[in-house]
Parts: structure tokens; sequence; C-alpha cells
């Protein structure tokens, strides 16, 4: 008879485990330098939000046993959850944007010291993003929040042959709105206004019209660089620019930021902000600090950055002095899934987020722009290695620019075998695995003392992936309800059903 167990595992590669005599030998498992620090070796979890943060954004005994527990596997490098640099009121986001959140921070930096016995470094992902409202309700919309103006009175009369809309009073042109069919919205209101009516309100770099949207270059170099040195502070080792998914920095780089004001329209206006960022977080660090930063090599979106302008920008910030640079996927926005009335859209639910944390089921590469990998055909149809390619090209850019600013890959590489495979073919110097960490924090050490059969290896189906989306504490399947009475109520999600810590 098969088990559940049995069904997922026949889903993912068969594979080998090496000894811990040729775990020792490996490429994978030896030491690399970035920036002015060593690391013990090429491997890395990659920055994930578990939603255990405070609703003030402080670090709680619930993020500091996340990250210990992590930190027992002895990883190489952690970085921590992407981390608001604003003094703003984020939800349990976790925040750095003052100097009040630093005794939490370096209470983190001493538990991953400790855990790892000094051998894992510690990094911490800086984001910043803009504003992102919930699907409103259909006629509360209509009602109250809709602008009327007069190129809305214009394409309602041409629209349904009737010009009494152009000096109708507004209270019954909202009335006929609300009365009218989806289809007739749908072609009278403004693309931007049919959005916030069926996905929410969500403003966007190119909203110049908006202060605080136009002078995010003068506001943005500062936010990031105090993050920055307060990281420092609190005895990390690095920060991680997040310049990927669904954020700020990621949409100065798209394509489709066509901003008039020098940053954007071109590649290099495109550019401008993220190396005025990266120039300001240097200057106010010290230099054995490490400033990394995690891009897109792929957007996956229509009209937007793809493989040959992720090269561009890649070597660009590797010529600006960056210590390494983290290679992601898609995660967008403007594919996101349409939300239910009162969620907000959430960047990982249209094929771009598919692409970024892909799972068993995901179909062939096929989306505008996909750069398939010819070295290992695989890759291409399953969620397996799947973005080592854009890795691969950004890096040999690096390399023919004559710089050796390492690379990290991530997604869906969670065996020896193949990120071994990765590291000796010089695709990327570290090897990401998020959620193979999540389902087996312990799985590197078992690799390393040749026990990889007992790994309890990920199924990439994604149910904690479910739980980051509606923000609730991110656990995995193949462990939130093993000995359960044994872990006490902080170590259990705020229903009392899940353990937060792998046992
Ligand atoms: C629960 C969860 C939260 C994540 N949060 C972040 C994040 O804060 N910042 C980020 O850059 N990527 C985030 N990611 C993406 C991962 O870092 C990683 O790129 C992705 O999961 C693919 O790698 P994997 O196949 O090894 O899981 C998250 C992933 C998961 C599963
Ligand atoms: S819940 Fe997440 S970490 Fe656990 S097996 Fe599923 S995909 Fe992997």
């Amino acid at each position: 008879m098969t088990s559940p167990h049995d069904k997922h595992l026949s889903r993912l590669p068969v594979t080998r485990w090496p000894s811990a005599d040729e775990a020792a030998r490996s490429r994978w498992l030896s030491p690399l330098s970035v920036g002015r620090l060593t690391l013990a070796d090429r491997t890395w979890i990659p920055a994930m939000v578990p939603w255990r943060a405070s609703d003030d954004g402080f670090v709680t005994p619930a993020v500091l046993a996340w990250y210990r527990r992590f930190a027992v596997g002895r990883p190489a490098a952690i970085v921590v959850e992407a981390t608001g640099i604003r003094d703003v009121p984020s939800g349990p986001l976790l925040r750095i944007g003052h100097d009040r959140f630093v005794p939490g921070l370096r209470e983190l930096a001493e538990v991953v010291r400790e855990a790892s016995g000094g051998r894992t470094k510690l990094f911490i992902q800086l984001i910043d993003f803009l504003a992102i409202k919930r699907r409103p309700e259909r006629a509360r919309f209509l009602e109250r929040f809709l602008v009327i103006d007069e190129a809305l009175r214009a394409r309602l009369s041409a629209h349904l042959g009737d010009d009494s809309f152009m000096r109708m009073e507004e209270s019954s042109l909202r009335a006929a709105l609300v009365a009218s069919s989806d289809e007739v919205l749908a072609n009278v209101l403004s693309p931007r206004d049919h959005e916030s009516l069926t996905m929410g309100h969500r403003e966007r770099v190119t909203d110049t019209h908006l202060a605080h949207v136009r002078t995010l270059p003068t506001v943005l170099p500062s936010l990031f660089a105090e993050a920055a040195a307060r990281a420092e502070a609190a005895g990390l080792d690095g920060v991680e620019l997040h310049y990927a998914h669904a954020y700020t920095m990621a949409s100065f780089l798209s394509r489709t930021n066509t901003r008039d004001d020098g940053y954007g329209a071109t590649l290099e206006g495109r550019l401008r902000l993220p190396r005025e960022v990266l120039a300001a977080v240097r200057a106010r660090v010290s230099e054995r600090f490490v400033v990394g930063a995690r891009i897109l090599g792929d957007e996956v979106i229509a009209g937007g950055t793809h493989l040959e302008e992720a090269i561009a920008i890649g070597r660009t910030l590797a010529e600006d002095g960056l210590d390494y640079l983290s290679i992601s996927k898609g995660g967008r926005f403007e594919d996101a899934a349409q939300p239910k009335v009162g969620h907000a859209a959430y960047p990982y639910t249209g094929p771009s987020g598919h692409e970024c944390m892909p799972t068993v089921k995901i179909g062939p590469l096929a989306h505008e722009g996909a750069h398939l990998d010819a070295r290992v055909p695989s890759r291409n149809t399953s969620a397996f290695g799947r973005n080592v390619s854009l890795a691969r090209e950004i890096r040999r850019a690096i390399r023919e620019a004559g710089l050796s600013t390492p690379v990290v890959t991530a997604g869906g590489i969670a065996t020896y075998e193949e990120a071994e495979d990765v590291v000796a073919h010089e695709e990327a110097d570290l090897v990401g695995a998020a959620r193979q960490a999540i389902a087996d924090p312990d799985w590197l050490e078992k690799v390393r003392r040749g026990e990889g059969h007992a790994v309890r290896r990920c199924y990439f189906t994604n149910y904690c992936e479910a739980l980051d989306q509606h923000h609730k504490e991110v656990t995995c399947q193949q462990w939130d309800r093993e000995a359960l009475a044994d872990v006490p109520v902080p170590l259990r999600s705020k229903d009392g059903k899940r353990r937060l810590i792998a046992p």
C-alpha cells in the first residue's frame, strides 16, 4: 500500500546522497569569500517571511526560535526575512526603521551565532514597498471612492449612447454605475479605476503626481542607509537590498517603469535609484559589512524585464561594488490572482508568482522572454533548478567583466546532487534552499554527516506558501502537528493547532 508520503516523494527527483567523506570534498560544501567575510561553505537560506514578528514589528521569542532552529543546521548564511526600513506601522512585518528595533535584532544575531557555534553568518533583507489596498466592496467603491470626472462621463455616454450622463447629478450617476453590469464597468472605468475596483488600489512608482512617490529617489537612499547602519549596530554580518519581486526597488528596475524624471524610462534611468541606494548604504557601513542585493533574473510579466536586461542590471550593480548578487524570479503584482472582497492581492498567486516558488505541479517554461536551459533540459519542465540558468547567465556576464562577485541561485534545489552540480558547473557560487530548510532545518548537517537518506525532503506543494499568503504563521505540513502537546503555547500558532518550530 502506498502512503501519502510515498506519493509526494515519487514526484521528487530520485537522488543519491554522499558519504561524509564525499561531502567533505565537495565544491558546494567548500568555503567562499563574500565581501571581506569568509563563508564556511556555499549553503544559504534565502529570506522568508514566517509572520512571527509582533504587530509593531519587533523580534519576538517565536522569531528567535525560528532562526535558532535554522542555525542549528549550520548553514553558511541565513538571510533574515524582508524587514521594513520605514518607521511606519506595517502589521506583523519585522522592522528596522528606528533604533528601538536594534536590541531585538541584536538578540537575534546572538542567538544565531550561539546556535551555529559562530558558523552561520547573518544578513537581513531590507525592503521598501508601496501602499496596496484591499479589494473594495463594489457598491461602496462606486458610491464613495470613485472619482467622477469629465472623461468618465464621456466614456459612459459613448458606451451607452446616452449623452445625459454628461450633465447628470453625481449621486444619480453613481447610482447608475452601481446598477450597471460588470461588462459596462469594464468599458467605462479607466483601466486604473477598474483595477482598483476588481483588485484593490495599488500604488506604482510611476504615480509621480503623488508627492510621496515622486520623492522616493530623495528619501530612499538615506532610509536604506540608516537601516543598514542599524543592522551593523545590531551585530549582523550584512544586508541584502531587496531589489526583487513586487516591491519598490524592483519596480524602479522594471521595464514597466516609465518615470520621466531621470529615474525611469531607459535602463540607465531605471538603474539610477538602485545604484544611488547602494552607494548610500556602502558609504554608511564599515568595509567589512556585507552589502548584497536580490534582483529578478526575469520579471515573468508581459512587457517586463527579462534576462537580457537583468544581465545588464546585475553587471552594473556588481561593478558598483555589490558584495553578492542573489537571483530570484517573478513574484510580481501585475499578474496576481484576483483577491476576494476585503483581501489584498498577493504577488505570488499568478504565473510570475508560481515561477518564484515553483511547485511540483508547474508546467513547462513558456512565458514571454523565458530562458530555456540547454545544459539541463529537465529544468525547463519541472520545479527543480528552474531558475538556475538565469543566475548562470548573469554570473557569466559578471565574470566576463572581470569581477568575482558571488552569485546566489534559489528555486527548487533541495538535494546534494543538484547543489553540487550547480556549483561544480560554475552556474552559481552559492545555492539557496528556502522550503527545504523549512521542511528539515537539519538537512545540511545530515548531508555533512553522510546521513542524507534521513533528510525530510520538501514536497514542493506549497502548504507553507499558502499560509504566508494569508499572513498566517508559516509552518510545514510535515511537522506542524507532530508532538504538539510538548510545545509551549508561545511556540504554537495563534489558533494553538500548529507548532511553530520544526521538531
Ligand atoms: C514562506 C515563504 C516566504 C518567503 N519570503 C520571502 C522574502 O521575504 N523575501 C524574498 O526575497 N523571498 C521570499 N521567499 C522566496 C524564497 O526566498 C525563495 O526564493 C523561494 O522560496 C524559492 O526557493 P526554494 O525553492 O528553495 O523554496 C519566500 C518563500 C517562502 C516559501
Ligand atoms: S509545507 Fe512547504 S516546506 Fe513543507 S513540504 Fe510543503 S512545500 Fe515543503
